[in-house]
C-alpha cells in the first residue's frame, strides 16, 4: 500500500534523493521547494507519484500554497520530512539581524508552522521527521562560523522531543536525524576545501528507510547520523 509524504527542500541534494527513494518504493510524495524547474524535472521521473509545489516555506503565502493543495486534494498524510535548510557561515560578530531571522525562519519556524498546519491532515501512525545537524546535537563538537545554523538546528531537536510528548496520544511520532557531512551544494558552499564521506544518494536512501519504519520502534529520539563533522 502506498503512503503519502510531504518532503520540503526536494529540488536538490539530500531531499531530491530522498524523494526518489520514496517513489522507488511506490510511495506518493508532495515535494516543496522554490525552484520550479528542478521540481518539474524530479516529477518527470515519477509522474504518477510526485506532486510538486513551488513555494518559499518561510512565507505565509508559500506555506498556504502547500496547505491549500493538501486540503483541495483531500490528501491524508503519513508523514512530513522537514528537510529544507539554509546554512549561513559567518563569525558570530558579523551575523546580522537578517542573517539570524533567515536562519531561524528556514530551519526552525517553517517546520514549526508547517507541522501545526499539517497536523489536521495527518493519519494516526504518521511520522514527523526533522532533519537536524551534528552542530545542533547536544554535546557535539562545535565549529566557528556555525552559531546561527547550529542554534536553529538545536532548537529543532528540542521541538522534536516536545512534539513526541504532545502528539503521542494521537499516535503521531516525531524524530530528528542529526546529519554529519554529506557532499551537497550546501556542504560545498560552506566547506569548499573538504570532501564529505557520504553522498546524497546514500543519505537519501537511509532517511527514506528511517521515515518508513523507525517510528514503529521509538519516538522523540534525536539521533546522530555522522561519519564526519562539521556541518
Ligand atoms: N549536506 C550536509 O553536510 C548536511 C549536514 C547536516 C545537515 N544537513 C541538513 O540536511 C538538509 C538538506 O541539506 P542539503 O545539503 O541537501 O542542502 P541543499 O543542497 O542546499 O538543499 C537545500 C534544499 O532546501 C530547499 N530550500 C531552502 N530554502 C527554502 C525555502 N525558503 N523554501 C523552500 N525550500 C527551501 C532548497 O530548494 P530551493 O533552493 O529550490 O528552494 C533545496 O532543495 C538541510 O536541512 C541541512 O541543514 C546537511
Amino acid at each position: 500500500m502506498s503512503n503519502h509524504y510531504v518532503v520540503t527542500g526536494s529540488s536538490r541534494g539530500i531531499g531530491y534523493e530522498l524523494v526518489k527513494s520514496l517513489a522507488n518504493k511506490n510511495h506518493l510524495v508532495t515535494v516543496v521547494a522554490r525552484s520550479e524547474e528542478k521540481l518539474t524535472s524530479l516529477r518527470s521521473l515519477f509522474p504518477e507519484q510526485i506532486f510538486p509545489i513551488t513555494a518559499d516555506i518561510t512565507t505565509e503565502e508559500g506555506r498556504n500554497t502547500l496547505i491549500g493543495h493538501i486540503k483541495e486534494k483531500s490528501i491524508s498524510l503519513d508523514g512530513i520530512v522537514h528537510n529544507a535548510g539554509l546554512l549561513i557561515k559567518k563569525p558570530f560578530e558579523e551575523l546580522t539581524d537578517d542573517d539570524w531571522n533567515r536562519q531561524l525562519d528556514v530551519n526552525l519556524l517553517a517546520p514549526v508552522f508547517l507541522t501545526r498546519d499539517l497536523l489536521p491532515h495527518m493519519n494516526s501512525g504518521s511520522h514527523i521527521l526533522n532533519i537536524g545537524s551534528m552542530g545542533g546535537f547536544q554535546g557535539s563538537s562545535k565549529f566557528p562560523g556555525l552559531s546561527a545554523y547550529s542554534v536553529a538546528k538545536g532548537a529543532l531537536s528540542v521541538l522534536t522531543e516536545c512534539l513526541a510528548a504532545e502528539l503521542a496520544d494521537r499516535n503521531i511520532s516525531s524524530n530528528c536525524l542529526c546529519l554529519g557531512a554529506v557532499q551537497t551544494e550546501m556542504f560545498e558552499a560552506a566547506f569548499p576545501d573538504f570532501q564529505a564521506p557520504v553522498q546524497p544518494g546514500d543519505m537519501g536512501r537511509y532517511i527514506s528507510e528511517f521515515l518508513l519504519d523507525a517510528h514503529k520502534l521509538f519516538n522523540g529520539r534525536v539521533l546522530p547520523v555522522s561519519l564526519a563533522d562539521p556541518s
